[in-house]
Order: structure tokens, then sequence, then C-alpha cells
């Protein structure tokens, strides 16, 4: 039987699938320190193809891929025949013919995965398609939360989500993957960044739920998919939103944003390198979810 599975949302993951890539998650990380990962994914072939700039996603696909032993090809998109008017399906089935065991891919459209995962006979990998989903940060995310709670119980446990929601696939994938741990949701953001979401507690002000929460998610505020000015200025926006340490003060609160941060206007300098915000945990986190996501995806499509 064909196991083939791609990864273009979370709700492609059963709850059971979730919790036995986090289990692996933590194994690869623990086995990290003593030095001992197998190579699970030698001999194999990944395709990353970015059309949307990224600092971590890429990286941490790539790296996560060579810590398990395959070889990674980048397409630069800049230099590709894209720009010589080839469509994103040829694009994609060119590279499929070559044969490669996964296409890792990030598009400023929302759906481009999800399309493409029905012509090519590998695993598709969202790394990111729009303001649709990011279904790895968000199992990174859900990772970080959980071993701040040393990996017990974190239903019932309350996170705010501040900031661009709207426009934010973070945001979407996290609502829809930590919605289904059981975590207690509340959005908050100004009206414009406010998404339709009636099932969900929704506050247009910080500071009254500073303290009804045990983590909070900081949000970019996503210029580049704002069709207008829709704030008078960051700094506006930052007064009522940055999450500063005047405003936390000694609040025993975890603090997570995906990156890349605006300083000053998401999180505050201080903020920032306090111990509480585990922003850089998040990314170590990133490569071991990653490791396990391929691993899954690799060997499940080939067994
Ligand atoms: N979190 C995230 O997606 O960051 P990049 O855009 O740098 O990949």
């Amino acid at each position: 039987m064909n196991l083939m599975k791609h990864l273009t949302s979370t709700e492609d993951l059963s709850l059971s699938e979730v919790e036995a890539i986090l289990d692996r998650t933590r194994r690869f990380k623990n086995n990290f320190k003593d030095n001992s990962i197998q190579r699970t994914l030698k001999d194999r072939l990944i395709i990353t193809i970015f059309f949307e700039n990224s600092t971590r996603t890429r990286s941490s696909f790539e790296v996560a891929a060579k810590r398990l032993g395959a070889e990674v090809v980048s397409l630069d998109v800049s230099k590709s025949s894209t720009s010589k008017g080839e469509t994103l399906y040829d694009t994609a089935s060119n590279l499929d013919a070559m044969m490669p065991d996964a296409i890792i891919v990030r598009h400023k459209d929302s759906g481009v995965p999800k399309i493409l995962s029905n012509y090519i006979s590998c695993p598709i990998l969202n790394a990111g398609d729009g303001s649709h989903a990011h279904p790895s940060q968000a199992l990174l995310d859900l990772f970080t939360i959980k071993e701040h709670f040393n990996f017990g119980e974190i239903r019932g446990k309350r996170i705010a989500i501040v900031g661009d929601i709207k426009n934010s696939r973070v945001a979407n994938s996290n609502i829809e993957l930590l919605g289904r741990m059981g975590l207690d949701i509340t959005l908050v953001a100004p009206p414009h960044f406010m998404p339709k979401r009636p099932s969900l507690k929704q506050s247009h002000a910080l500071e009254p739920i500073l303290d009804e929460v045990d983590i909070i998610m900081s949000l970019r505020t996503q210029i580049e998919r704002h069709s207008n000015a829709t704030y008078a200025s960051l700094k506006d926006y930052a007064r009522d939103f940055c999450i500063t340490k005047d405003r936390i003060g000694d609040r025993d609160i975890l603090l997570l944003h995906p990156g890349p941060v605006n300083r000053n206007i998401d999180i505050d300098d201080e903020m920032l390198s306090d111990p509480r915000c585990k922003v850089l945990t998040q990314v170590q986190n990133g490569v071991f979810v990653r490791m396990s996501i391929l691993e899954k995806l690799i060997l499940d499509s080939q067994a």
C-alpha cells in the first residue's frame, strides 16, 4: 500500500501522528547531545524551492536533512526559468522528474503546496504559503510549549496570540494545532488585524489578558501582505501591543515569536534577552522537529 503523505497543513496529521513526531523530536534532541543521531535519510535527495525569502525555515529544513544524511538541492528561484515565464506547474513537474525523495516549497500564494501535491510523485512539505499555513512552525511551537512544561499536561494552558493574526499563516496553523491539543486560545489584536474567528476569545487590548495567560505568542506585523496602510505607524501599533518588560513585569509567562522579530515593535530589546523569551529555543527545536517530519514523510512514502 502506498503510504504517501504530504504536509500541506497541520490538518494533514492526526493527533497520534503529531504525538509521534514530537516524541521522535525529543529523542533527536537527546541523541544530538550525546552525538548518536542515526543517518536514517542517507542516499535520499531533497529539493527546496523558496519563492519567498526565509532565514529560519529554509536553513532549518536543510540542516535537518543534512543531519539525517540526506543530500539537498536548493533551487535559486531568482536564477530559475520562472523569470522566463515557466509556470509553477512546469517548474515543479521538471523537478519531480529528477526523482527527489521530497520537495519543500514556500510560496506567497495560499494553496500552492496543496495544488502541487496533486501531481507530484514524492512528499510535498509546505514551508509557508501566503497567509494560509506554516505547519512545521506550529509543530516546533507546540514542541517548545511541551518542553517548557516538562512534557506534562498542556491541555487547558492559556495562550494569547498577539499581533497581525489576520495575515499570519503561523497564527492559522497554531490555532488549528494548539486548539486540537486542548489549549485555551485568546486572540489579541487591533480590529484591523483580527480575523473572523467567532468561536475564539478575542481582545483588542493586551493589558486585560496579561494575568489570564501562561503563554504569549507575539507575531510579526506583516507589512508585505498589507494592500494598504491599515494603521498610522508601527510606533502606534507598538504603543499598544509591543511585549515590553514594563508590561510583563515578573509574571511567569512563556514568550514565543516565530521570527523575524520587529525589535521594539513586536517585542522590546529587554524582553528579547529575558530568559522567559524562547525565540532561539524555538529555532533550535525547529531543526529537530523538521528532522522528525522529514524522516516520517520520506520513510512512510517509501514503505
Ligand atoms: N518563522 C519563519 O518562517 O521564519 P523565516 O521566514 O525566516 O523562514
